[in-house]
């Protein structure tokens, strides 16, 4: 309604007036990925976001996902001021690996290179040998593979065991997981599917194995909506949060995208996958946080480039 273009048009002159651009996730609402867009700002995955983030000539980066996303521009950006609409934004992953333990974890293993997946704090990346993100997590550690390492991974599990599947590294697994992507229920998906026979499936690795082995592609949030856009299908069913769905659609209109059930599902709402940390970002505290300067992202300077290094040598290699 009215008051909610009013919000984005304050929106629109706080971004300029604080010399602000827009990095959102895609799992955010439709309404912050569309103000995103026509801002000059991004809508991506967590590996997109990194790296817009850190090219880009803003002096202000406001960060609409989750902590850690807010935390890895901070990271690349140190000189930049880095604000999210709210720094309770946090992810069960991250939430799952703290600090002390995962460090107990790396002394008891010193022989393996540390391969940390993009959703942890700072201070787990500052003691990992490489992060990484699910766009690019099977061909790093398919690297170290072929390089004779062995490799301790934290924390998603799921992840993990696919990365693990694909490339037979030696990896010795944490046991985290995304409780949103932790709901996909195979039996249900092969249920879904039956009634869709020629829908394509399409996955985020975050989920469980008998999620995956139904994929016809396992893949990053981009990766996944690449492959709406190329596959040649009309029906797609994908398992990772409804937030995607809205990008799916845009970017291949005309194609049919189902959402894979959850176990929590109901009658009628027989997929809510959305996670509830990507759901507090919305218009009022995004403008919030703008005009008031609130929800700084603060990260110790030293600690920061400690964490620098594994980001880095993720995005050279991706390079
Ligand atoms: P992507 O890197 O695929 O965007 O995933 C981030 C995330 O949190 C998925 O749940
Ligand atoms: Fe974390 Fe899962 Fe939410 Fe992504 S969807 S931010 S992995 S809890």
């Amino acid at each position: 309604g009215q008051r909610r273009d009013e919000l984005k048009a304050r929106i629109r002159a706080l971004l300029q007036r604080e010399n602000a651009v827009l990095v959102a996730h895609y799992y955010v609402d439709a309404e912050l990925q569309e103000l995103a867009d026509e801002t000059g700002g991004c809508v991506a995955d967590s590996l997109e976001m990194a790296r817009f983030g850190r090219d880009h000539a803003a002096s202000t980066l406001v960060v609409a996902g989750v902590r850690f996303m807010g935390e890895t521009a901070k990271i690349l950006s140190p000189e930049k001021r880095v604000l999210m609409p709210d720094l309770d934004a946090t992810c069960s992953l991250d939430l799952g690996c703290p600090l002390d333990e995962f460090s107990a974890f790396c002394d008891a293993h010193p022989d393996r290179t540390v391969v940390v997946y993009a959703n942890t704090s700072a201070a787990v990346k500052a003691r990992a040998d490489w992060a990484v993100t699910s766009a690019i997590a099977l061909d790093i550690v398919a690297d170290l593979h072929a390089r004779g390492e062995k490799i301790l991974w934290a924390p998603d599990r799921h992840l993990g065991a696919y990365v693990q599947s694909q490339t037979g590294a030696d990896m010795l697994m944490w046991q985290g997981s995304c409780l949103v992507h932790d709901e996909f229920k195979g039996i249900e998906l092969e249920l879904l599917r039956a009634e869709h026979p020629q829908a394509k499936v399409l996955v985020h690795p975050e989920s469980p194995p008998a999620v995956v082995d139904q994929a016809d592609v396992v893949g990053s949030t981009a990766q996944m909506i690449k492959a709406a856009r190329e596959l040649d299908a009309t029906h797609f069913i994908v398992a990772t949060d409804q937030g995607l769905l809205h990008k799916m659609r845009l970017a291949a209109p005309g194609k049919i995208f189902i959402a894979a059930p959850t176990a929590g599902g109901s009658a009628t709402c027989k997929s809510c996958a959305h996670c509830p940390w990507m759901a507090m970002n919305g218009l009022e505290n995004l403008a919030g946080c703008l005009e008031r300067g609130t929800g700084e992202i603060l990260l110790d300077p030293a600690l920061g480039r400690q964490a620098r290094r594994p980001i880095d040598r993720m995005l050279d290699f991706a390079a």
